[in-house]
């Protein structure tokens, strides 16, 4: 038993308490939906999940599962080397590859564990890893497992991006990769893929886009920000999760070229060294990807409610990013602003985050408002009218 080290947790846990930055969680006893429910009776609408689509509390996907137990069974009880292979994540691979147009898939517990174990086994010194300022943090946890070189980019800023393909190839680099986001998670800026490809094309460098919040819900298909960008095929690695468009459940994925695959299969540890993705959420994401080639009307519908949105809100006097995305910043300059704004919202029965230093830089604090399929136009709208009246009240618009 070492003093010193309990003292020094307290330590840190003061320090976050002090400076307002302890993050809270608010325990849900409803399924996830717009409308849920908190522990102490209050019921309120859902505005920060990452159901885009609604398909969380998806009725067709819940029987998926259901079939999924009494077919393949609980539990796999194996990573997939030794024996948790069953024939529905060969199936699942196959599926999520066609539907990004790419040669192959590899499964993952996450996308997050996708990025971690992306990089380790394919870049090592001798190259050079170009990284969006913006990323998430499981890229930059990824990309610091690997012994590459990094060079970090102004977020979207193609300028600097070229600035720092010329450092990296000035450097002698073996292979020049660039890595973001689809979709910058906090900001919900779209990247600009076409002119990364056309960059990456003229330095011969590779492209990796996270597309968590792309796939499903970005492109005319719901194939994400490439296919939004008009750049599929394009992409050298594509990487996403099932955790947000694809139904809101725990999985994630790497898609590329055959032979990148089959080295990941190889050498990618949280692939090798952790369980299977449990069998009933895999024959429901098989589903789940099969939906998105029959959802136009849910896309259409989401565009619609952010269109809605986000004109409503500008025309009120909020400062918001200058997106199409369903994720939407409203920028509020103070941390405790944004938290007593984040409460009044509450009280209203409008459920959405603030967020502050680490998670966005520390002068951009901002309540981040996710927007779905399933609210309805009066869900919007109710929501714009609790954002103009608690504005006044605390003197952030007029
Ligand atoms: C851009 C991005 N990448 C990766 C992840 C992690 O996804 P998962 O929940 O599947 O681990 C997230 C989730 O927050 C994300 O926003």
């Amino acid at each position: 038993m070492s003093k010193n080290f309990y003292q020094q947790i307290n330590n840190c846990l003061n320090e976050l308490k002090i400076n307002n930055l302890l993050k809270k969680e608010s325990i849900i006893i409803t399924p996830q939906n717009v409308n849920i429910e908190i522990v102490g009776g209050y019921r309120v609408i859902n505005f920060c999940s990452n159901n885009y689509l609604g398909l969380a509390n998806d009725q067709n996907l819940i029987l998926e599962v259901k079939k999924g137990i009494d077919d393949y069974g609980f539990g796999i009880a194996s990573v997939r080397f030794i024996c948790g292979t069953q024939k529905i994540h060969k199936i699942l691979e196959k599926k999520i590859a066609n539907f990004l147009c790419m040669e192959d898939a590899i499964l993952y517990s996450s996308c997050f564990d996708a990025n971690c174990g992306l990089f380790e086994p394919l870049f090592g010194l001798e190259d050079s890893i170009i990284s969006d300022s913006l990323n998430h943090a499981s890229i930059i946890d990824g990309i610091r497992l690997c012994k590459a070189k990094v060079y970090i980019f102004n977020s979207n800023s193609m300028d600097d991006l070229k600035k720092r393909l010329n450092e990296a190839k000035i450097s002698g680099s073996r292979n020049i990769i660039i890595a973001v986001d689809g979709v910058t998670s906090m900001d919900g800026i779209i990247a600009k893929l076409h002119d990364i490809c056309e960059l990456a094309n003229e330095y011969q460098a590779l492209v990796i886009v996270d597309d968590s919040h792309g796939v499903g819900i970005l492109g005319e298909n719901g194939k994400g920000s490439h296919e939004y960008c008009n750049v599929i095929g394009k992409i050298d690695i594509i990487t996403g999760t099932f955790g947000k468009a694809l139904g809101g459940v725990s999985g994630g994925y790497i898609a590329a070229k055959k032979n990148v695959i089959e080295l990941l299969r190889q050498k990618s540890r949280p692939y090798l060294f952790s369980n299977s993705l449990a069998p009933c959420n895999v024959v429901a994401f098989i589903k789940a990807v099969d939906m998105m080639v029959d959802c136009n009307h849910l896309r259409e519908k989401l565009w619609n409610n952010v269109k809605l949105f986000r004109e409503k809100m500008v025309s009120i006097g909020f400062k918001i990013s200058n997106s199409n995305h369903a994720i939407i910043p409203i920028m509020l300059n103070d941390v405790k602003i944004s938290q007593k704004f984040t409460y009044e919202l509450f009280k209203k029965g409008i459920y959405v985050m603030s967020f502050f230093y680490p998670v966005v830089p520390k002068n951009k604090p901002r309540i981040r408002v996710q927007i779905s399929a399933s609210h309805s136009e009066n869900d919007i709208l109710y929501a714009v009218e609790s954002f103009a009246s608690i504005g006044k009240k605390l003197n952030i618009i007029k």
